[in-house]
């Protein structure tokens, strides 16, 4: 389906000249990924050796997937470039908006309605800029990508944490920000820190009831959701080639739920088996010429302690099915006796109110196959369901397949609600209760990545527990969280005892995939003419204008907004929940600018000291009072000061409501450069005791900002309202071409400029 085979011919053409100057470079045998990241330099062939976690690297990515959600902020910030297409194959994906209620038709056509303008805006801005779009209902943009997109030896970026998805197919795959998405669109490199190694030998066979799912629930419990942090895994050993390749998919998926930048799979039989059965036998074709360079080198594998900067192992014939959770991915329990214990200890419910089959991590044929054997065993074995089934089937394309070989059917038969081939319950789109905030406590078990409290179903007392499809069947046909399929039985609607046999499955469709219609839409070859249409009186969607340059002269007076204390993350800059239906209105969303942050002068969020009345209010409306007079201000803050998502709203909100600088004491790195991306001042405090100079009306004078330079302070006035003074010194990492789009008023303006020329 529109794959650039052209595009992954021109990758592997480069591939060993790129990969054995690395070699030559590094000085030894080189990882998977290392191979993939060296060939992906923005400067093309390597020519020095990066330090693992240290630096800095700008790449070129190969292709960029959106999800509808944050698609339409880094559109947005796309049409400001004044490009008329994109510089890399993009795709955009309606899988986030839909809620999962009654069922996949009446679901959709809701949809359709409630969220027209912002499928049709996606759909015309997609068309005018060269961008393939899916339509809602055409499925979850991972499984979407694995099956159209991902090839080995590839590198991807995407607006969603779960990209990561597509190391299944032995692509180096990333969940980034919009705004590092509109970059590489635009044709800029995109920078990375030169990932640390992880290295996962993979050792026995999964049989039985285990499943992919419970590797990674696995390295889950080992590395904890922090462990991955800063690294990629690469997953290696005789027991990773018996993966299937949608297997490796879910387990690099929810490397996400350990920090990871990224997993990968070397290339080997099962991807080769994948890419002939979506279609894509030509890729598989060109991957075979360039195998070698698809894998690490023997070496690595052989003696990974030499190579990876840690190591771990797991006897894949020695795993068991786990349950991780509730409340977070990393919280292992074996399934059966263990889980009797801590449920009663904890004192989670014990019975299993809905198993839910699907989201981006799990919903394959395979996993549709394999869960379907166990439902055909409640059927034939006449055990009645005591939980309600959802299922998401991942893609138009598994649905179909599943539908016309009768699995779905089976699910259907335990009166199972089929859902849209789209996110649903995964990202809280579930109208499981008309309350949810007093809604009851209770258990479910589902085959997704994230539960944390409300995710699913917005209520906080629902416990979610993770666990491969199979685990999740046999648990919602038991209706108990400490069900074990293995050894204990059921009674039967005879009065009989009945045990399960363990699932099978199909690893790809016996008689192929089929689908009538993918829901896919080719975009114009000439665009031009394709018209975007917003309505200026949309509530959810808003035209952006071009942030003007913050002059010298407007950084004298300039305001305090907040004094943030402790944590401040980009959810407390910019809230999610509700407020995700703005993500495409930057005046609306703009709104819950910094009302999650803790004002330090009295310790409450979203009250702060208007300076021009005096009177407490609301973080957004005291800085529209300042805009409306013109005047700028600048937020303070602690350590690690916008940690959290790469969200760019978190930079472009404030900029839009005039803040001009941001002041703490240390960044996240990604929201650092989102501040300097949107034309502000981000900077740190040279010595930190200074954070406390600060007091509630303080006033700010930049006094060299006309000299603002690379690797020099700037020095700040402040001046407190007695009238008394300190002078202080803010660090910043600005370098030439940074000062440049502070200097335009963002990066975007001077991608638009260069363009002009
Ligand atoms: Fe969607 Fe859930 Fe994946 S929200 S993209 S199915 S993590």
């Amino acid at each position: 389906m529109a794959f650039d085979i052209d595009m992954i011919k021109g990758v592997y053409a480069n591939m060993a000249e790129r990969v054995d100057k690395a070699r030559e470079i590094v000085g030894k045998p080189l990882t998977l990924s290392e191979k993939i990241l060296y060939a992906h330099l923005w400067d093309g062939t390597p020519t020095k050796a990066f330090v693992r976690g240290k630096d800095y690297v700008d790449f070129a990515p190969d292709r960029i997937a959106c999800q509808d959600a944050t698609a339409q902020m880094a559109l947005l910030q796309f049409m400001q470039a004044g490009k008329p297409k994109v510089a890399v194959p993009t795709t955009v994906h309606c899988d986030h908006l839909i809620q999962a209620k009654s069922g996949a038709a009446a679901d959709l056509k809701t949809a359709n309605s409630t969220s027209a303008e912002v499928f049709d805006f996606l759909e015309s801005v997609s068309n005018k800029y060269g961008i393939g779009f899916w339509k809602p209902g055409a499925g979850i943009i991972h499984q979407v990508v694995l099956e159209n997109y991902a090839f080995p030896g590839g590198m991807m970026i995407g607006t969603d944490s779960h990209t990561v998805n597509a190391g299944g197919l032995g692509m180096v795959a990333i969940g980034v920000g919009g705004a590092d998405a509109v970059d590489v669109m635009a044709g800029m490199a995109w920078e990375l820190k030169f990932p640390k190694l992880i290295g996962v030998r993979l050792t026995g066979k999964i049989s039985g009831w285990t499943a992919p799912k419970d590797v990674i629930l696995k390295v889950a419990e080992i590395l904890t959701v922090k462990g991955g942090t800063g690294a990629i895994v690469e997953y290696f050993g005789p027991g990773a080639k018996a993966l299937s390749c949608t297997g490796k998919g879910t387990i690099c998926n929810m490397g996400a739920e350990i920090g990871a930048t990224t997993s990968t799979f070397g290339y080997d039989d099962s991807m080769e088996r994948y890419l002939r059965a979506t279609d894509r036998s030509d890729v598989a074709d060109a991957a075979n010429k360039v195998r070698e360079y698809l894998t690490a080198d023997e070496e690595v594998y052989a003696n990974p302690e030499q190579y990876f900067d840690q190591v771990i192992d797991i006897d894949l014939s020695k795993l068991n099915p786990l349950l991780n959770g509730p409340f977070t991915p990393d919280l292992s329990t074996p399934v059966g006796k263990e889980m009797t214990k801590k449920a009663t200890e904890n004192d989670w419910p014990m019975q299993v109110e809905w198993g839910l089959i699907g989201s981006c991590t799990n919903s394959s044929y395979e996993d549709l196959s394999r869960a379907s054997s166990i439902a055909q065993q409640a059927l034939d074995k006449k055990l009645k369901t005591k939980a309600e089934f959802g299922i998401n089937p991942g893609s138009e394309q598994v649905r179909f397949t599943a539908e016309r070989d009768g699995i779905l059917g089976i699910f259907e038969k335990l009166d199972a609600k089929i859902f849209t081939n789209a996110c649903g319950p995964c990202i809280g789109q579930w109208a499981r209760y008309s309350d949810p905030k007093n809604a009851p406590k209770n258990s479910i078990v589902h085959s997704f990545n994230r539960n944390f409290a409300k995710r699913a179903d917005g209520n906080p007392n629902t416990h979610a527990f993770v666990a491969s499809p199979e685990i999740t069947a046999a648990i919602a046909i038991a209706g108990r969280l400490d069900f074990n399929p293995m050894t204990d039985t059921l009674i039967n609607e005879d009065g009989e005892e009945v045990r399960f046999e363990e699932p099978t499955g199909w690893e790809l469709p016996p008689k192929g995939f089929e689908v009538e219609d993918a829901g896919y839409l080719a975009p114009k070859e000439d665009g031009s003419s394709v018209k975007v249409v917003v309505d200026p009186t949309s509530e959810r969607l808003q035209l952006l204008d071009p942030f003007e340059p913050i002059q010298n002269e407007s950084l004298q007076n300039v305001k305090l907004l907040i004094k943030a204390f402790g944590k401040c993350t980009t959810d407390h800059i910019s809230m999610a929940g509700p407020w995700l239906r703005f993500r495409g209105h930057l005046d609306n969303i703009a709104n819950n600018t910094l009302i999650g942050a803790v004002n330090a002068f009295n310790q409450k969020t979203n009250l702060v000291k208007n300076q021009l009345t005096g009177e407490y209010e609301g973080v957004p409306d005291t800085q529209r009072a300042y805009k409306a007079k013109g005047i700028k201000s600048m937020v303070v803050g602690d350590h690690n000061y916008g940690e959290g998502s790469s969200r760019e709203h978190a930079a472009m909100q404030p900029r839009h409501l005039g803040v001009a600088a941001v002041l703490v004491k240390s960044f996240a790195r990604i929201h650092e450069t989102n501040l300097k991306k949107q034309g502000m001042l981000a900077l740190t405090f040279a010595n930190e005791n200074d954070y406390e100079l600060i007091q509630e009306d303080d006033i700010f004078n930049f006094v060299d900002i006309a000299d603002f330079a690379p690797d020099t302070p700037l020095t700040i006035e402040i001046v407190h309202a007695d009238g008394s003074k300190d002078t202080i010194k803010a660090n910043h990492t600005y370098n030439d071409a940074q000062i440049g789009w502070f200097r335009e008023g963002s990066a975007l303006n001077v991608i638009k400029k260069q363009n002009a020329a």
